[in-house]
């Protein structure tokens, strides 16, 4: 288990390790309603895709208890569906959660808004649980990819950051090495928001994972080096079809292993993907404010009228990946039917 904690439930309120303001301090924020974990999901002080989901969960926990005694109960809990599920669009974890948690809401239709409130947060806790063990049993599946002594890139952050706990990417490097494995990562910086220079390398550092950072556009390079032996990233969604959505700069790493027969893994649990998508072009793709490319944490260095594009994930074909990791197994080569029996 990692040494912190990406979430957790204190005296009523859920708390959120602040992510942006990692690796220089570690601070909670604490989130009383569901706009307010809206907004953590909305300026990233949570992020990735099964970590969004946990949060989204337990804001509507948060909310039902905050509202059981207000008149207003059901509208203010449909509301909170509302806001939560328009903090992001990409991770369909988010609205995987809410789905959970409405059909836990109709469950409990005439009980008592307290009783509502209490039976909502023994979901999100259970989910909050749920996402820690399939991580670990994704972890075991995916570990056996993986060779001692290998070099292993990784992009953005797909750790216990990311999640509940033990991650999904750096969840199988975390096996791997459990394991007994000699495992070197490479981590991208992945800009803009740079997830792996500041959250995937100081996760790992906690855990004493060897790391080294490489700047996103050094990947290619040390692939024709040979000095790259395994491609590893996480998904935000997964179409029906095995296309992936995953953290922007993820597809040109998979057609950069393609053309140096470097294997491409893909790990996310069932609840990234996504069978009401047919294809990767429809899923949605999140563009943020410019700023976050223009410069970082209030420092600009691009010049003052510069406009700048920020798509901040993109989609990599189901014909690049080599393999899918879920909690179900290792899926090699993903398609519609292979993908579809995962669900049986
Ligand atoms: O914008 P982010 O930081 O939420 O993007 C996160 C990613 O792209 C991760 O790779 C993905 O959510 C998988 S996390 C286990």
């Amino acid at each position: 288990m990692a040494s912190f904690e990406t979430l957790r439930w204190r005296d009523g309120k859920l708390e959120l390790i602040d992510q942006r303001l990692l690796p220089g301090e570690i601070r909670y924020v604490a989130c009383d309603s569901a706009q307010a974990v809206a907004t953590a999901i909305r300026n990233l002080t949570v992020r990735g895709a099964p970590a969004i989901g946990c949060a989204a969960a337990y804001g509507i926990a948060v909310e039902a208890k905050r509202v059981a005694a207000d008149g207003r109960f059901e509208a203010n809990l449909q509301l909170a569906f509302r806001t939560l599920a328009e903090s992001r669009p990409t991770a369909v974890n988010l609205f995987w959660a809410l789905e959970r948690m409405r059909r836990k809401r109709d469950e409990h239709r005439g009980a008592a808004p307290a009783e509502l409130a209490d039976a909502l947060l023994r979901e999100a806790h259970l989910m909050r649980d749920e996402d820690v063990r399939l991580n670990r049993r994704m972890g075991e599946h995916g570990a056996e990819l993986l060779a001692d002594g290998m070099r292993v890139l990784t992009h953005c952050n797909a750790g216990a950051l990311a999640t509940a706990g033990h991650g999904t990417a750096l969840g199988v490097i975390r096996s791997a090495v459990a394991a007994g494995k000699g495992i070197r990562v490479l981590a991208d910086e992945t800009r803009p928001f740079l997830q792996g220079a500041r959250l995937t390398a100081w996760e790992l550092m906690q855990d004493g994972i060897p790391v080294t950072l490489i700047a996103d556009s050094a990947a290619g390079h040390l692939m024709h080096r040979g000095e790259i032996d395994a491609v590893i990233v996480g998904a935000d969604r997964v179409a029906a079809n095995g296309d992936v959505a995953n953290k922007i700069g993820t597809y040109s790493l998979a057609v950069l292993a393609q053309r140096h027969a470097i294997p491409f893994y893909v790990a996310c649990p069932l609840s990234t993907i996504d069978l009401s998508i047919a294809r990767g072009a429809d899923i949605p793709i999140e563009e943020r404010g410019p700023e976050e490319v223009l410069g970082y944490d209030g420092q600009r260095w691009a010049p003052a009228d510069s406009g700048a594009r920020n798509p901040v994930f993109d989609v990599t074909p189901a014909a690049l990946v080599t393999a899918l990791v879920t909690e179900k197994g290792v899926t090699n080569r993903p398609d519609c039917e292979k993908i579809r029996r995962l669900f049986d």
